[in-house]
């Protein structure tokens, strides 16, 4: 795909529902008892995934537009689940399978199963579970097995990791207290709440109890993850504003690096819906300064950094990010695949074991871009290659339909 560079980007975005909260909103409600809709749901490759794996294991999921109406199954029949590219889906269903006593074989597309699943099979290996990998990687099998409450302390701060724990928790005699080394997005535990599990969250601790669900109705907001390429654009080439968009603490670290690199911006009609923070996000061009920080950021904007990092490439000075080796083990190693797109954008960045040092041009040149077939990458160049001052072509684009599939016709 060819992106033209053009001056001046102004306008309202409608973006599409966050990833993460609609996995769970499927996930949880189609073990629930009753009925639910889900309104503002993503209806992205990754989200698909995880509904297809639902029904596969016996309830009800019906997409119309972005509304999916869940019957729950009462008890969910073994099955070989196909995860897709979503490791979301491959490492809470891992969970959800091992609370739940049934039998599982979890397969991926190539980039998810070369991705690590020891660290969510080990822990929940702690409570009993009975979960085979192969040499850590998918296929991932999950046999019925009785699991046991017990303190499981966590090594990386991961979202994933923390739920499977949670999901499975919900199904094991005695309490669970989960530990995490930094908080990682809490979607989970609010949601499980709001369907009447016993849980309860500490800072980095959550307290789980075994416990049924009742279904909930969710209204989802816009992904701050997939808004973050519009408010980039917003912060170096015009205005933008995003509305709706989920403004969670434990995900909108952006706004932090927002702040201390000098991108103005505000939070208009800021609100709770079902549970979760929500605003209008509102960002104006800005002359962006270097930023940097280090692993106590990460949790909170470990999506972001491939754009973040962008647009450390468009600022005065050297940025410098470091404790964001979580990025090796993403869609691609996001840490190479990031650098490699700064560079081919015509920018100066060194990837190091843990990070990036970025030294900002305030322009770039343009160029060729590789998404590797990772979505934040193809779209961190798009805006890259729009902002640039030649424009340029990314190879492999259609992977965007992964979180963001209207993406292309957003930025026309
Ligand atoms: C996610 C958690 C994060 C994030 C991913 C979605 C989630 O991964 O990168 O895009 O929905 O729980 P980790 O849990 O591996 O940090």
């Amino acid at each position: 795909m060819k992106i033209l560079p053009r001056t001046n980007f102004t306008g309202e975005f409608s973006i599409p529902g966050d990833k993460s909260i609609t996995h769970r909103a499927i996930m949880f409600n189609a073990v629930a008892e009753g009925e639910a809709d889900i309104t503002g749901a993503l209806l992205g490759e990754d989200c698909l995934s995880t509904a297809a794996c639902m029904r596969a294991l016996g309830a009800t999921v019906e997409t119309d537009g972005d509304r999916i109406h869940i019957c729950g199954a009462e008890t969910l029949r073994d099955a070989s689940l196909d995860c897709g590219n979503s490791g979301t889906t491959m490492r809470l269903l891992m969970g959800l399978a091992a609370g739940r006593g049934v039998h599982v074989r979890l397969t991926g597309d190539a980039s998810l199963s070369s991705r690590p699943m020891e660290r969510v099979a080990a822990p929940l290996r702690l409570l009993g579970a009975d979960i085979a990998t192969e040499g850590g990687r998918a296929p991932v099998e999950v046999r019925p097995a009785r699991l046991q409450g017990c303190r499981v302390e966590t090594k990386v701060a991961s979202a994933q990791v923390k739920s499977a724990l949670i999901l499975a928790a919900l199904g094991a005699e005695g309490e669970t207290v989960v530990c995490e080394p930094l908080l990682s997005r809490d979607h989970t535990e609010r949601m499980l709440a709001a369907m009447g599990a016993r849980i309860r969250a500490d800072g980095c601790e959550v307290h789980v109890r075994k416990s049924g669900l009742r279904a909930a109705d969710v209204r989802v907001p816009a992904d701050i993850s997939s808004a973050a390429y519009f408010m980039a654009l917003g912060a170096l080439r015009g205005e933008t504003l995003c509305r709706n968009v989920g403004v969670n603490p434990t995900r909108a670290g952006i706004l932090r690096v927002f702040k201390a690199m000098n991108v103005q911006f505000s939070l208009e009609n800021e609100r709770t819906v079902c549970g979760e923070p929500v605003a209008d996000i509102r960002v104006k061009k800005s002359p962006l300064r270097a930023v940097s920080f280090g692993r106590e950021w990460m949790p909170s904007l470990i999506d972001e950094l491939p754009v973040i990092a962008l647009l450390c490439a468009f600022a005065e000075g050297e940025s410098v990010i470091t404790g964001a080796e979580e990025l090796r083990v993403k869609e691609s190693d996001r840490i190479a695949t990031t650098a490699e797109m700064i560079a081919a954008l015509g920018g100066d960045c060194t990837a190091t074991a843990d990070g990036f040092v970025i030294r900002g041009k305030r322009a770039l040149e343009g160029g060729n871009v590789r998404s590797h077939k990772d979505h934040r990458i193809a779209m961190s160049g798009a805006v890259g290659l729009a902002a640039s001052a030649r424009g340029g072509e990314i190879e492999d684009v259609e992977c965007v339909n992964i979180s963001f599939p209207r993406f292309y016709d957003l930025l026309g």
